[in-house]
């Protein structure tokens, strides 16, 4: 059962110390967001604690983040508070998009940071898909990024330990992820995260969280996307790379 509701106490360990200040975060979309207007219409519909839609909205657009967790969503909210942004946060999971905002509301919509691999398989994977297209106007886009499952897979099952302490808020920890890989692309996988802090007293608190996913490859994702009415323009896809990014707009 993927819900993050754990992983969302503890979720700052897991991000990046180049994303975790909100401008950062949305300074390292500058090349599609120059694309925008200053006032622009933009859903995070995968939000995680919020740091992406905090930043959009410290540059004035009008952002809605949303997420399938309520612990996400409200550590989105209070991230929002803390910086003064205007951002509507709401649970809401892909698929009930639709039943909250009108067709063609949104100028660009993101889906970042490993998100869509939680959809389940290929029917999940294009229903979200086709939310996020529902919600786009003629010509907006959809921002994605994801791991590369072809060089993930290839990895095959293990175990990944940080090598060096992570330090947020005052308190170190160690990140493991334990990746269970199945046989076929096709079957639900899994990843186990587990945050181990250390407070001053040497004591340990682990938090752990094990998320199914259901991997993709680069072609089927096109293929989707263009299934669902929209049309890439930019790939970073390569076949050593571990992430990359696609921006497809709606036709
Ligand atoms: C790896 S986190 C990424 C969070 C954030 N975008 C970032 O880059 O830090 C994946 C997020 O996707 C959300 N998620 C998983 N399944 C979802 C669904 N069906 N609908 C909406 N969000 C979902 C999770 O709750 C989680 O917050």
């Amino acid at each position: 059962m993927t819900d993050y509701d754990v992983l969302a106490e503890v979720y700052e360990w897991l991000i990046s110390d180049a994303k975790l200040p909100p401008a950062e975060f949305a300074a390292s979309f500058d090349d599609v967001l120059s694309l925008l207007p200053s006032n622009a219409h933009v859903l995070d519909c995968s939000c995680g604690t919020g740091q992406l839609a905090v930043g959009l909205a410290g540059r004035g657009m009008q952002v809605v983040a949303t997420d399938a967790s309520e612990a996400m969503v409200r550590r989105t909210a209070e991230l929002s508070e803390e910086f003064g942004a205007s951002v509507r946060a709401m649970r809401a999971t892909w698929e009930e998009l639709p039943d909250h905002f009108e067709d063609g509301t949104f100028d660009m919509v993101f889906c970042v940071g490993n998100a869509l691999h939680h959809a389940a398989g290929a029917p999940g994977r294009v229903a979200a898909l086709e939310s996020m297209s529902r919600l786009l106007r003629p010509g907006g886009r959809l921002v994605l990024t994801s791991r590369a499952w072809e060089l993930v897979r290839s990895m095959g099952s293990r175990l990944d330990i940080s090598d060096r302490l992570v330090r947020r808020n005052g308190r170190d920890a160690v990140v493991v992820y334990r990746w269970e890989i199945a046989p076929h692309w096709e079957e639900e996988h899994h990843i186990e995260i587990a945050i181990a802090q250390f407070d001053a007293t040497g004591r340990v608190l682990v938090r752990s969280e094990l998320l199914s996913c259901w991997p993709y490859r680069y072609e089927e994702l096109e293929l989707e996307l263009h299934r669902v009415g929209l049309r890439t323009d930019v790939s970073t896809f390569e076949r050593e790379a571990d992430n990359y990014m696609v921006v497809a707009s709606k036709i």
